[in-house]
């Protein structure tokens, strides 16, 4: 690159640069919606709430996957920085037609009556895109999937759904597929992101390794440690909390990295969720309840396991089943590393015991030994892109003699932590499933916890669900059944 302090990348079918050394450049943690609508008038994508819940701002972004072809991701520019485009390939609305013709997702849309007033439309015909490039079949999972994250308040979904049938069931190339070779060659020609771009009110660091980001983290205090960025751009977008200093780790390889061994699952902290539902032949226990329970797509794809335990939320979707799959984490600072329970990471509300220097480098789970069952059970308002309410992790190991001989009960959105429920893991030990002991388990899971109330539930709403949400993963348990919470 012959700019050391510039992104690049393509915009719909033209390359484009950033310079954050030019005298109107945006702050590198302009999101990309911010720079579409602000700078460039690219006025089609739509802005609805600004935090990843409505899917009208839906772009696609595109780059080689694995087997060297170009992957199609539809992301939410709400909650997407800019540095995050290098050496993608960003498709927004304007791009899809050609020479004045609709494409045929839009022609689709259209002809199946899925839009009234037109303001999610963007959006939901980018979710479409994306889906129709991902080659996958049309069943009801996959498009309900896809349109997870679109909110449509006038059509209705039943026009979108039968649009979005139709588009898988009769794929067609279009110029992306026709110009795939020449877009794979621009993007190889692009160099890695620069390891600092700095603008006049910002500074963006994107350092190689975990330990040159802890010694940022330690140079710089007051830095933000920025990961799929979910949660912390939403910090910025409403509530106007702008870092003067970010540390990414988009470009720490090693981050992004995992192994399957015989004995354990490692997974680095800057894999995005939707990635780690793709990755592995054998699924990890619960992961594929949680992950389709997760947010909606857009957010998945940005979203990481890393994030997800660096929030330390009362209710992060993913600490209960980290906990009750006796999962750590290896930790990293400037000169050291050291691993730790998944449980002993959360201190307190929103606390981690992660020092100012240090960071999540991988998270590692054990296989499970023969014998283990799980139950995984997320209560929401919403059954798509909503965080929990309540949820619970269980994992229980029995054997004929005796019974329960090991478990491990998990509680999110009971306290201000997610919290093992010890009075409901003693009550079932040496105990054989039945009806009597399920019950007696699930009052002691109740006792030991006050949940709050709040927006979301009272605390006795919270503590029913809680009842109830445990007794439907032991009986199902009991009967030796797959759990299905759909
Ligand atoms: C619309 C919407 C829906 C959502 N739905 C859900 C849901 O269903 N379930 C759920 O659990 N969450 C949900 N979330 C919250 C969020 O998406 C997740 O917590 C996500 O996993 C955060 O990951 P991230 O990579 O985006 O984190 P970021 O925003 O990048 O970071 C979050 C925090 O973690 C820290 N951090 C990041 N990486 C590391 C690391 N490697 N080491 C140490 N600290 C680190 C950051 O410094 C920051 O404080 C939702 C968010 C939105 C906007
Ligand atoms: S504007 Fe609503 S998801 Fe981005
Ligand atoms: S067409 Fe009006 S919100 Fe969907």
């Amino acid at each position: 690159m012959s700019n050391q302090n510039a992104i690049e990348f393509i915009w719909n079918h033209k390359p484009f640069t950033i310079d954050f050394e030019s005298p109107d450049a945006p702050r590198p943690s302009t999101t990309v919606l911010q720079w579409l609508r602000g700078q460039i008038k690219g006025k089609g994508t739509k802005e609805g709430c600004g935090e990843g819940d409505c899917g009208a701002c839906t772009v696609v972004a595109a780059w080689p996957d694995q087997q060297g072809k170009m992957g199609y991701h539809a992301v939410n520019s709400c909650l997407i920085f800019l540095p995050w485009l290098h050496g993608k390939h960003l498709i927004t609305i304007e791009g899809l037609q050609n020479e004045g013709k609709l494409h045929h997702v839009q022609q689709a849309v259209m002809n199946l009556h899925g839009t009234q007033c037109g303001f999610c439309t963007p959006g939901i015909v980018m979710s479409l895109f994306a889906l129709e490039k991902s080659g996958l079949k049309p069943t009801q999972k996959t498009i309900v999937e896809a349109m997870s994250g679109n909110l449509c308040r006038c059509t209705g979904y039943d026009p979108i759904n039968t649009a979005a049938n139709q588009v898988l069931t009769t794929p067609e190339p279009d110029l992306f597929t026709n110009r795939e070779q020449e877009t794979l060659a621009l993007l190889r020609a692009i160099d890695r992101c620069p390891e600092r771009l700095a603008s006049s009110l910002q500074t963006w660091f994107a350092p190689r390794s975990a330990e040159h980001a802890a010694a940022l983290l330690e140079q710089n205090p007051g830095a933000r440690l920025l990961n799929g960025g979910t949660d912390l751009a939403i910090g910025q977008t409403k509530h106007f909390d702008i870092a003067e200093v970010i540390v990414s780790l988009d470009e720490t390889d090693e981050l992004k990295s995992w192994e399957e061994t015989d004995s354990f699952w490692r997974i680095g902290s800057a894999i995005t969720i939707e990635s780690i539902r793709e990755q592995w032949n054998q699924p990890i226990p619960m992961f594929e309840d949680l992950c389709h329970r997760f947010a909606s797509k857009q957010i998945r794809e940005k979203a990481t396991l890393g994030g997800n335990l660096g929030t330390a939320s009362p209710v992060g979707d993913f600490w209960p089943v980290l906990i009750a799959l006796k999962a750590t984490v290896t930790l990293a600072n400037p000169t050291s590393r050291r691993e730790l329970p998944v449980e002993d990471l959360v201190v307190g509300y929103r606390a981690t015991s992660l020092a100012a220097n240090e960071l999540i480098v991988s998270v590692n789970i054990p296989k499970p030994e023969p014998g283990w069952r799980f139950g995984f059970s997320k209560i929401s308002k919403r059954r798509q892109t909503d965080i929990s309410t309540v949820s619970l992790a269980v994992a229980l190991q029995t054997n004929t003699q005796q019974g329960v001989s090991q478990c491990i009960i998990v509680a999110g959105g009971m306290a201000d932590r997610p919290k093992r429920a010890s009075l409901a893991e003693q009550a079932l030990l040496t105990k054989t499933l039945s009806r009597a002991v399920i019950h007696d388990t699930c009052q002691k899971l109740t006792s030991q916890f006050t949940p709050l109330t709040d927006a979301r539930a009272s605390a006795e709403g919270r503590s029913l669900m809680a009842f109830n949400a445990l007794n439907e993963i032991l009986l199902t348990l009991s009967e030796n059944k797959p759990n299905n919470h759909d």
